[in-house]
């Protein structure tokens, strides 16, 4: 297939994405679209935009309906993302230490739209940074969760390439990364335990979960509006009251309807519960 997606076929593709995931592709994105469906096509002998859109929607394709929704996301990640946020993260987690709360149930961390999972380790290593070794003894748990799941095994193997490490300290490269090959360095093995990566849609509300501090950054810019609302909706229903929600910097939360506190450019926090005033 040499030709781009035409209007209509656009528009069916552009459907179902929004339908499945939340993601909106403007019409400006139809040649990138078009480049990345002609992969799926290549690899299935699809000949036409159409009869591919037909087959991945068949109950035997569920296979194939997931490397297409692999193809259409875009993973763009790397380790200290936004140096600002993590200076702000850091903060908060200092001032969980002694708080019956933490002494309790641990800090549980969630990155919501992990892709590779540079996002997930760096929560653990700038915890290790505040909390010393060990995390001082504080029970941690990070959940890592993505739509796509080749991203998901990328993350469980936790191997990166140097774009990966651009943006991290040398100090920090030397005690967390074993280079492989000039290609590849490895994650520290001793973080892993402390993370959990599985597939997870947006649209749905993780189940029995409870965080006190969300990563969901640089994922909303892919949704409409209606698709944000429903999303920070099913954040606040995971989130503890007083817990944290980061979104990335250039996401703006201006004329989105939410019930959360806003503290800080990108951070803001669920409501805690409203005491009811004493009675003399
Ligand atoms: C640009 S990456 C952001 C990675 C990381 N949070 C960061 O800021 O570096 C966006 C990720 O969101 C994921 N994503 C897109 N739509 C999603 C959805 N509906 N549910 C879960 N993940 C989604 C994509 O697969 C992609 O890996």
């Amino acid at each position: 297939m040499e030709r781009d997606l035409d209007p209509e076929e656009f528009r069916l593709y552009h459907d179902l994405i929004h339908r499945l995931t939340g993601i909106h592709y403007p019409a400006d994105k139809r040649s990138l679209l078009s480049n990345r469906l002609r992969r799926r096509l290549r690899a299935t002998g699809q000949m036409q935009y159409l009869a591919y859109l037909a087959h991945i929607q068949m109950p035997s394709q569920h296979v194939e309906l997931q490397d297409f929704l692999d193809s259409i996301t875009t993973n763009e990640t790397y380790f200290f993302r936004c140096p600002r946020h993590w200076e702000l993260f850091k903060e908060w987690a200092k001032a969980q230490v002694g708080l019956p709360e933490t002494k309790r149930h641990g800090l549980r961390i969630w990155s919501a739209a992990s892709s590779t999972g540079a996002e997930a380790y760096t929560i653990l290593i700038c915890l290790e940074q505040v909390l010393g070794e060990a995390f001082g003894g504080i029970r941690v748990e990070v959940l890592g969760t993505d739509l796509s799941q080749s991203v998901l095994t990328e993350a469980r193997q936790g191997i990166y390439r140097p774009y990966a490490l651009s943006q991290t300290p040398l100090e920090i490269q030397r005690r967390y990364f074993k280079q492989i090959d000039t290609e590849h360095f490895q994650i520290a093995p001793r973080l892993q335990p402390f993370i959990t990566f599985k597939q997870h849609n947006l649209m749905n509300v993780l189940p029995n979960r409870t965080f006190d501090f969300v990563f969901l950054r640089n994922v909303m810019i892919y949704f409409d509006r209606p698709s944000k609302e429903r999303v920070l909706s099913n954040m606040r229903s995971v989130l503890r009251p007083g817990g944290m929600l980061l979104v990335g910097e250039s996401e703006s939360l201006l004329n989105i309807t939410h019930q959360l506190t806003y503290l800080h450019p990108s951070l803001f926090q669920e409501p805690l519960p409203v005491k009811a005033p004493v009675r003399a």
